[in-house]
């Protein structure tokens, strides 16, 4: 009986062998799919480098001028770190050596901050300028944090103007220390756990494709803080800079 067995029509073990096929065939377009993905982004980080305006090594170099000039500023007043004082010059350097790009830099305009929450860590931050591949914005908080970088999928670049910053990789047992002058280089890809001291004000550059960034940045709004308020001057401030960019051609 069993030499003479054939298969017949909504025969049990034909349909589940029909649903195989069909599931394999599933399973082999989202491949693809998910393949010309990859491509798709491998292909767009060989390319975003032509539209940055700066660069890391004359970013540190601004930073470090600034810090001198408002050292010197200080020697006037109070002894100490002025951080209002250390701000305005940086970005009056800024403006000064790229006065190509569009800038924000009414930083005294309380409306113009934002709050931010991503991994567990909570800052403050004004954007100094924000397009599709590069952003620099002023963050930091007077009350101090600790929390998750983030993986990104940009280059970040965060040069220390107050304060101290430490953070370490898993496996690390050690920490490594920032101080104001010093720059952390996070690397793409690259997570580590961070604390930012009382009043730490960093200038943070970051460059990649920076939309790819923001789902880091508002998932603790969604799902913890729900403040959305914060949200929607986020996305307007933001929006309003990347928009204001690319009607400039800048991408
Ligand atoms: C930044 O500039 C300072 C002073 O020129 C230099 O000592 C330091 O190594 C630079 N840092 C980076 C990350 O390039
Ligand atoms: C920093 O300097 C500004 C401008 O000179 C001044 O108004 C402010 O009071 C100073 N802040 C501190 C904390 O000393």
């Amino acid at each position: 009986m069993v030499d003479s067995y054939k298969p017949r029509k909504g025969d049990k073990s034909t349909s589940s062998s029909q649903s195989e096929t069909s599931a394999l065939r599933r399973w082999g377009i989202r491949a693809i799919i998910l393949a010309l993905i990859v491509g798709l982004y491998q292909w767009a980080n060989t390319i975003n480098d032509r539209f940055y305006r700066l660069t890391p090594e004359e970013l540190n170099e601004t930073v470090q001028h600034s810090l001198r000039l408002a050292s010197e500023l200080n020697k006037n007043g109070d002894s100490g770190t002025n951080s209002t004082i250390i701000i305005s010059t940086l970005i009056d350097q800024l403006v000064e050596r790229h006065p190509e790009m569009s800038w924000s830099t009414d930083f005294k305009n309380k409306r113009d901050w934002v709050f931010n929450n991503a991994g567990g860590a909570m800052g403050s931050m004004y954007i100094l300028h924000a397009s599709i591949t590069e952003y620099i914005i002023i963050f930091g908080s007077a009350v101090g944090t600790e929390g998750h970088s983030g993986r990104h999928t940009a280059d970040d670049y965060f040069h220390i103007l107050t304060g101290q910053q430490t953070a370490y990789e898993a496996g690390d047992l050690t920490r490594e220390i920032y101080n104001p002058g010093d720059v952390h280089h996070m690397k793409r890809g690259v997570v580590k756990q961070y604390v930012a001291a009382p009043e730490t004000w960093a200038l943070e550059y970051a460059r990649g494709w920076i939309p790819l960034m923001l789902p880091f940045g508002f998932a603790d709004t969604l799902f913890s803080t729900l403040d959305l308020i914060t949200l929607y001057h986020t996305v307007r401030i933001t929006g309003k800079e990347m928009i204001k960019n690319l009607l400039i051609g800048k991408i």
